[in-house]
């Protein structure tokens, strides 16, 4: 429903509604769609479209109780992935998205999982005798410590050395500990998380020559906090680049491509009191004050006196994940796909992560059923997907990306992903740019679940610290396969900036309805704006993409690379390009207005669809073939994630890797960045020319 002010009476609202909803519905059973190819009456589709929308709304309703009970039953016990717990959740979400007009199928795969076997924590006097054994980051919630807090992909290891203090594992850190005389070789390195994802943490430790990890977050009483440790990116380690079928090609588990994923040392996290512990005990230089702060235990950051006696055994098999795909099909262009998608497993009971997302896919699922019993079809195929693994590296939705690589490249409009859809308050947008424009109408057309008589467009463009879409060079959810790797348009939304139980025993349903959504109201918004965001991108004639908004964007990317760089003459090439695009971009502009007054049915739907592809496909131009220098998996030149989590640059992963690299005082340094500056160039002036539609 539009958003109406507050003072508009009860009577007159349900009027506005009901009256144009029982003409739709009466006109839908007049005048059922055509199904197949046949082009339906541009005139009707576009008043459908507006209809379905409203009828789309009025589900807003109930939503938030229904939405609740999702929840409820879906984080009954926890359900992680490859395990006999996760069948619950699936069988849950199968039948939950078997509805009339869905055709639901499931895709299994057989990639590599990780999980915890054996692990044990001593602390020991310098004569190695016990001082005790330490909680091994228990869960703070008895029902789950049948699986203990690990790291996924950690390798087995035994390690008794004295423990050290390194802060946050960063660059920064180790310096910090070098002008203390500190020297991490052979210790057990305590680190703090929030320097950066956790394999890259614990893999910097090793290249310091540290015997294992221990990683504890600061505050936190969730018992420690879960996570993987894979490096270079999602995919499956034996099938990188193809489907993890269970008859599938595998690289041998020997090999340096799968051993290059897995830190050389092991890891495990431990809960912020059992930390307190061993970093109480140390003696050596005062630690740095910056670092006691969120460390209040820490005196001196080691190494020892204390010896720890860390032991883990990682029990590393394939293992069965089944990510689920409920399909509606279009009606004029079922080959062109609209795919909304959330992770179904969790660490633990996941209400937060990822199922907040999942319960709202579910409602939305059921309102786009109830639009199909109205008769309504859209003109575009709509997916819905759960995927299975994502904690394990966006493993699900990466297998099935890979396995339909082709057939997403010709034929994806757009990926819009949905992970911790509810975490607190406030509404976080990221998208790629031509989706600006069709994310804030879209927020206009909402209520903020939290202010009555206020859109949701109001509060968020009004927030403090700003109103910016942030764009998705993080690959932390599975948008990642399909923006980095398959170059299709996506968007990730979110309410509530953090969540303190992040990645642990306390992700739970209580959690939820007592601080994270009370009223489940924040469930309901996320679900009509994901929910409408679709229906525009499936059923709007003319793409809703703009590509002034992608122009614009990089143009502030090219000031903050120039900034950067002093000036550099190469950014100018990036400029150049950028100007083609902005000029595409206006000629396409001027082209969605004429194809308005078009009147010959068979020609314009032709040069309609010429237009939406070339709108679909300028995305797929920013693809390098061979993708990021030493991470070939990564293909977008504009968004994939850099190599350096603090990189200044969120965009231009290649460049940013260069200057990283430059940094440690590489004498090709300038001649790489010069070339990653040209590659960026000539992606953005060839998305002109698919923008333009001509061949040069
Ligand atoms: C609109 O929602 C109300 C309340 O949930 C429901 O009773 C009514 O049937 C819905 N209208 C249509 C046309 O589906
Ligand atoms: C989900 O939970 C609600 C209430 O907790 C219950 O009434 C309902 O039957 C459950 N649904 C399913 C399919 O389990
Ligand atoms: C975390 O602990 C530090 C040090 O005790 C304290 O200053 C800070 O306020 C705490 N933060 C939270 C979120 O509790
Ligand atoms: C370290 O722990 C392992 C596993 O608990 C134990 O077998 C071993 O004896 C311990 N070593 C020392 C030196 O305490
Ligand atoms: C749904 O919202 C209504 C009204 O806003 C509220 O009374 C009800 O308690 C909510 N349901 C749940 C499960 O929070």
């Amino acid at each position: 429903m539009r958003y109406l002010p507050p003072n508009f009476s009860l009577y007159a609202r349900l009027l506005l509604l009901v009256v144009p909803l029982f003409l739709v519905v009466l006109s839908f059973r007049l005048y059922p769609p055509r199904s197949g190819n046949s082009p339906v009456s541009s005139a009707s589709v576009a008043g459908f479209s507006a209809d379905a929308r409203r009828l789309f709304l009025n589900g807003s309703a109930s939503a938030n109780t229904t939405i609740s009970y999702h929840l409820r039953n879906l984080t009954l016990s926890p359900h992680l992935a490859g395990t006999p717990s996760g069948a619950a959740a699936f069988d849950y979400v199968r039948s939950g998205l078997g509805l009339p007009g869905l055709e639901t199928h499931t895709d299994e795969y057989s990639p590599l999982l990780s999980y915890p076997g054996v692990a044990s924590l001593d602390l020991l006097r310098p004569d190695g005798s016990l001082i005790k054994s330490l909680s091994l980051s228990e869960p703070a919630d008895p029902a789950v410590r049948s699986v203990l807090p690990y790291h996924a992909y950690s390798p087995s290891g035994v390690a008794i050395a004295p423990a050290v203090y390194v802060n946050l594992g960063r660059d920064e850190d180790y310096l910090a500990l070098e002008r203390l005389g500190v020297d991490v070789r052979g210790l057990v390195a305590v680190i703090r998380r929030g320097g950066g994802p956790r394999g890259t943490v614990v893999e910097a430790a090793a290249v310091r020559g540290a015997k294992a990890v221990l990683m504890f977050r600061s505050n936190e009483s969730g018992g420690g906090e879960w996570g993987n440790v894979l490096l270079g990116g999602s995919v499956d380690p034996l099938t990188p680049g193809w489907a993890a079928e269970a008859d599938a090609e595998r690289l041998p588990i020997e090999d340096g491509r799968v051993k290059s994923r897995f830190p050389r040392i092991p890891s495990m996290p431990v809960s912020a009191s059992t930390a307190a512990e061993i970093l109480g005990s140390l003696g050596g230089p005062l630690a740095p004050p910056e670092w006691i702060a969120e460390a209040p235990a820490v005196v001196g950051v080691g190494g020892g006196p204390t010896i720890v006696n860390f032991t883990y055994l990682e029990d590393r098999k394939l293992a069965v994940v089944r990510n689920i795909i409920s399909v509606i099909k279009g009606c004029e262009e079922p080959d062109r796909y609209v795919i909304l998608g959330n992770h179904r497993d969790a660490w633990t009971y996941g209400a937060v992560d990822p199922n907040s997302g999942t319960a709202v896919l579910l409602d939305i699922a059921a309102r786009y059923a109830t639009l199909l019993g109205a008769g309504w079809r859209p003109k575009r195929t709509i997916i819905l997907c759960s995927w299975d693994a994502e904690e394990f590296g966006m493993i699900g939705s990466t297998e099935w990306v890979e396995q339909n690589l082709r057939n997403i490249g010709s034929k994806a409009i757009a990926y819009l992903n949905l992970d911790c859809a509810v975490q607190g308050g406030g509404f976080f947008v990221s998208a790629t740019p031509q989706l600006d424009k069709l994310l804030v109408e879209t927020m206009k057309q909402v209520e903020d679940p939290d202010i009555k008589g206020v859109s949701l467009y109001e509060t968020w463009v009004s927030k403090k610290g700003g109103n910016s879409i942030e764009r998705l060079s993080r690959a932390d959810s599975d948008f990642t396969p399909f923006l980095h790797h398959a170059g299709v348009p996506a968007t990730d939304i979110y309410f509530g900036e953090d969540f303190p139980f992040y990645h642990t025993s306390l992700d739970s349903y209580e959690w939820m309805a007592k601080h994270g959504d009370p009223l489940f109201r924040r469930h309901v918004t996320a679900s009509e704006v994901l929910g409408l965001l679709a229906l525009s991108l499936a059923d709007d004639r003319v793409l809703p993409f703009d590509f002034l908004s992608y122009s614009n964007q990089l143009l502030e990317h090219a000031d903050t690379l120039s900034a950067l760089l002093d000036g550099s003459e190469a950014v100018e090439l990036i400029r150049a390009s950028i100007l083609e695009l902005a000029a595409a971009a206006k000629e396409v502009e001027e082209l969605k207005k004429l194809d308005e007054h078009d009147t010959d049915e068979v020609a314009s739907s032709l040069r309609l669809r010429a237009l939406n592809d070339r709108l679909m496909l300028a995305e797929r131009a920013f693809l390098e073939t061979e993708g990021l220098t030493g991470r070939p998996w990564f293909k977008h030149m504009l968004y994939s994630p850099p190599k350096d989590s603090f990189s200044k640059l969120s965009f231009f992963p290649g460049i940013a890797d260069a200057i990283y690299e430059a940094k440690s005082s590489n004498p090709e340094g300038q001649a790489k960045i010069n070339h990653e500056i040209c590659r960026v160039a000539r992606v953005i002036r060839r998305a002109a020319d698919v923008l333009r539609g001509d061949l040069t």
